[in-house]
Parts: C-alpha cells; sequence; structure tokens
C-alpha cells in the first residue's frame, strides 16, 4: 500500500457552484500530483456505502441525500505526508471553523455542504480510492 497518497471529493455543493477548477488549482499549486481524476455522480446506495461508518449519526440521511444531489469530481492524489497536509489544506469540517485560505474557508457553505472530502487515513485513502477507481485508472 503507497502511504503518500490520499483521496478526495469534490462535493456536489462546489460542483454545482462552478468551482471545479479553482479546487483543483489550490491542489495542484500545494503540490499534489493528481494520479486518478473523474467526474462522476454517486447514487444514494453509493453515498450510503461511503458513508456506512457515520450510519448511526443524526446527520446520516442528510448526508446521503446531499451527496447523491448532484454530480462529484473524484481524486486520487499524491504527496510527501498526503493525508495530514491535505487535511490542512481543506480546513476543519465546518467551515465557519476553517482557517482562512483553506479550501473549505474559500468554497464551502456548511457543514454538511463543505465543498471537498479528504481520507482521515492510509487505509481509508486506500478504500475510498479503490470505491471510485480500478487499478488501470490509477497512474
Ligand atoms: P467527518 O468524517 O466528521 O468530517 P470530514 O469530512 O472533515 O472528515 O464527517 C464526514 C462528513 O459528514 C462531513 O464532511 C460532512 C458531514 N457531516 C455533517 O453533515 N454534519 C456533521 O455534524 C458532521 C460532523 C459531518
Amino acid at each position: 500500500m503507497k502511504t503518500n497518497r490520499t483521496f478526495t471529493m469534490i462535493k456536489p455543493d462546489a460542483v454545482a457552484n462552478g468551482h471545479i477548477g479553482a479546487i483543483l488549482d489550490h491542489i495542484t499549486k500545494a503540490g499534489f500530483k493528481i494520479v486518478a481524476l473523474k467526474y462522476t455522480a454517486l447514487s444514494a446506495q453509493k453515498a450510503g456505502e461511503f458513508y456506512a461508518v457515520h450510519s448511526e449519526r443524526g446527520f446520516y440521511a442528510d448526508l446521503v441525500s446531499f451527496m447523491s444531489s448532484g454530480p462529484i469530481v473524484a481524486a486520487i492524489l499524491e504527496k510527501d505526508n498526503a493525508i495530514a497536509d491535505f487535511r490542512t489544506l481543506i480546513g476543519a469540517t465546518d467551515p465557519s471553523k476553517a482557517d482562512k485560505g483553506t479550501i473549505r474557508n474559500l468554497f464551502a457553505k456548511s457543514i454538511e455542504a463543505n465543498a471537498v472530502h479528504g481520507s482521515d487515513s492510509d487505509e481509508n485513502a486506500e478504500i475510498e480510492g479503490s470505491f471510485f477507481f480500478s487499478a488501470f485508472e490509477k497512474f
């Protein structure tokens, strides 16, 4: 397992608001290399599977509904210290608490519609990347 990779999604709010290009620009300017990239959408079932770890939380049904409400961009990113550096780049889950200049500070509207996902561990990055990409699509 490569430990210098993370997985991200540009979520339906950021796609709908026209921020794909600006967010990818932030990501690449921060030194991340894009090793897989896909414009796609999650069905409610697939969104439920992706966020299954949160299935007991009160926000789960709304989150699944939001994440399946429109297209998303999925990507695998490579950089030294990818997991921690990407979490720093995107900022806190709640954009009102995200540091100035972070992607969520710049582009997110609410804790649910928070513009981007970033894996929280090497293990989850591998699982989440493989959720969207086959071995032939990862470079
Ligand atoms: P979480 O894994 O806690 O945050 P992060 O995305 O920063 O790793 O939560 C997953 C997603 O669930 C989060 O990005 C948005 C949604 N969410 C809510 O809608 N409400 C909440 O109160 C929380 C904690 C998360």
